[in-house]
């Protein structure tokens, strides 16, 4: 018999989310059921077994589970919206490497990260995955400030050590003692908030950088990050710098960065077929990153070629290439590139649904954490309470409310945000006030 003292609790409103890319599930005045930090069921019926325990009912609004960002790049977050009328490589050398050298004083990755913090926070980002700059300090703070949050994250120190600015370049071995360091340091300081190896993308690696870092991710268990056929010019440069290899993936596939460990790649526009079958047998995620595809006009991802093939795909914001935090707004866009995808192709790549894209910004890309994006049984309870009282009428279909939230909610309809069982307050946007 459960007594008041149970750690279990339930919640209880309308829940929505999605077991299988091809599946949404509704219950409308269900309840799920936590113990500590995840979830042992949802239940139409609240099982008697559970009657005693404590018990928060939202009421009419909707509980989803929280979004997931694989991609996104705190120290271009003051730089969002700005010069998207280029493509990536002038982009990269005009405004992004540029504002990204600044983290190298750590007042103002001080005065930056944590307003990165809290506007995830704020959009209901429960769990992301990002890319930090090339400075360890600043990095530990990224860090630092997720372990506070509560939120769950993946943060890397990027490594560049070749074909960068002269004020951002590394050094190959202070970017692989530092990396070395950060991994030491934080890998078993929390479990929700883990270091990442973060090669930039192939131009910017040296071979034994990337060699080095192969060995790392066995070593040390480390997850990998990083990009892949963004921009034909990218692509067409990494052939140039790397005549010998077979195509883009299997340089990185060559040095251990492709798979050897549980990896993402961001942005997958131009991969031949031959590449994505690799991915798929490599378990290598793909971060699709709808807003930045259109602000660099580098192209759209076939995303339906990657599932079709069966390859792990996620969302990403991009932030800064993308300019919007909001993974909805990332999901809608990813529906509104398929459309264009679709008749690209003649119409042979089905556009996606909303309730696939739905599926991509939950347990998708949730899977690169475990059990993360669903309300299955032994899921992490990572989840959002949703008020969509002021966007219309409630007497339509849970789905119809999940769609119209969506493309037309925005952060001020979310209520509350939970994580692994706690619910996560907002955090300081500035240190110390
Ligand atoms: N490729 C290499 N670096 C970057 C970056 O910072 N943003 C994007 N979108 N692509 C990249
Ligand atoms: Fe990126």
């Amino acid at each position: 018999m459960l007594n008041n003292y149970e750690p279990i609790k339930v919640y209880k409103g309308n829940i929505v989310y999605s077991p299988s890319i091809n599946r949404l599930t509704t219950l409308e005045n269900g309840y799920i059921v936590v113990n500590k930090e995840e979830v042992i069921g949802t239940y139409q019926d609240l099982p008697a077994e559970y009657q005693n325990c404590e018990l928060r009912d939202f009421g009419d609004r909707l509980i989803l589970p929280g979004f997931v960002d694989l991609h996104f790049h705190a120290p271009q977050f003051a730089n969002r919206g700005l010069g998207l009328d280029k493509e990536l490589l002038p982009w990269l050398e005009e405004y992004t490497f540029p504002e990204e050298s600044k983290f190298k004083d750590l007042s103002y990755a001080k005065k930056i990260y944590p307003q990165v913090v809290h506007a995830l926070w704020k959009n209901g980002t429960t769990r992301s995955v990002i890319f930090a700059s090339v400075h360890k300090d600043s990095t530990k703070l990224l860090l630092d400030l997720f372990i506070d949050s509560g939120l769950g994250a993946f943060v890397g120190k990027v490594n560049m050590d070749q074909n960068c600015p002269d004020f951002i370049v590394e050094d190959s071995n202070q970017s692989l003692s530092e990396t070395l360091e950060i991994i030491q340091e934080y890998s078993k300081k929390s479990t929700l908030v883990q270091p990442i190896l973060t090669p930039r993308f192939v131009p910017t690696c040296s071979i034994p950088l990337m060699e080095k870092l192969g060995a790392f991710a066995m070593d040390h268990n480390i997850h990998i990050q990083s990009h892949i056929s963004e921009n034909q010019g990218e692509v067409d440069w990494v052939k140039e710098l790397h005549p010998e290899s077979l195509d883009y993936a299997s340089i990185y596939h060559q040095y251990g960065l492709f798979g050897h460990q549980p990896t993402i790649m961001a942005h997958c526009v131009f991969n031949t077929d031959q590449e994505i079958d690799l991915m798929a047998k490599s378990g290598v995620y793909a971060a699709h990153c709808p807003h930045a595809n259109y602000n660099l006009a580098s192209g759209i991802m076939p995303v339906r070629s990657f599932l079709e093939k069966g390859v792990s795909v996620g969302l990403g914001s991009d932030v800064g290439a993308g300019h919007q935090v909001s993974i909805p707004k990332v999901m809608t866009a990813a529906v509104q590139a398929s459309k264009i995808k679709w008749l690209e192709s003649g119409k042979t790549l089905e556009p996606l649904k909303l309730s696939e894209v739905f599926y991509l910004g939950t347990k998708g890309g949730g899977k690169f954490f475990g059990k993360v994006g669903s309300f299955e049984p032994a899921y992490a309870f990572d989840a959002l309470v949703i008020d969509d009282q002021d966007l219309g009428t409630i007497d339509i279909s849970l789905t119809e409310r999940l769609e119209r939230y969506l493309y037309i909610g925005d952060d001020r309809h979310i209520l509350k945000r939970f994580v692994a069982g706690k619910e996560v307050f907002e955090p300081k946007k500035l240190p110390g006030i």
